[in-house]
């Protein structure tokens, strides 16, 4: 069975992720193979939906296995996304407050995500708060990480 990290960006999932289980799957990565461009270049060319139903594909294939995966902060948008993540058995919410999340979004200079790009703080919030119902819906383990370390949070989830 699958173990699949949610979260909002920011929240730690990679990161999670490599600690416990050096063979993770990052889909974001595993998607940036296959498009041949950072994904903020993709959502400019092809635009989000097309990335959300690549994503979409991605996870269907992911979930199959019996893997560590760390997903992408949208991937509860599709439905389709939701029910299928709903059926996993081990999906764990990496929780934190929107104030932390930003902070945190907004000094990463290595992944310049689209949303933060094209979006205000309020916009940004308004989605935070759309999708926290979703990650809360589709998850079996909520993990409140605001505080702790990556080595609590993998205490917790151990
Ligand atoms: C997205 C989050 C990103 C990436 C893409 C869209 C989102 O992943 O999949 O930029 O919609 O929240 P991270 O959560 O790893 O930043």
């Amino acid at each position: 069975m699958a173990k699949v990290l949610i979260g909002f960006m920011g929240s730690g999932k990679s990161t999670v992720a490599r600690l416990l289980d050096d063979n993770y799957i990052d889909m974001d990565s595993l998607i940036t193979e296959k498009i041949g461009m950072p994904i903020a270049d993709y959502f400019d060319i092809e635009g989000e939906e097309s990335f959300r139903r690549l994503e979409s594909q991605v996870l269907e294939e992911l979930l199959k296995m019996d893997s560590v995966i760390s997903t992408g902060g949208g991937v509860i948008v599709n439905p389709y996304n939701r029910s299928l993540l709903s059926k996993n058995k081990d999906t764990i919410y990496l929780k934190a407050d929107f104030d932390t999340l930003y902070s945190r979004i907004s000094k990463d200079k290595l992944n310049k995500r689209p949303l933060f790009i094209t979006n205000s703080r309020d916009q940004l919030r308004q989605i935070f708060e759309q999708r926290q119902v979703w990650y809360e819906e589709v998850s079996t383990q909520q993990i409140d990480v605001t505080m702790k370390t990556p080595e609590e949070i993998i205490e917790e989830i151990l």
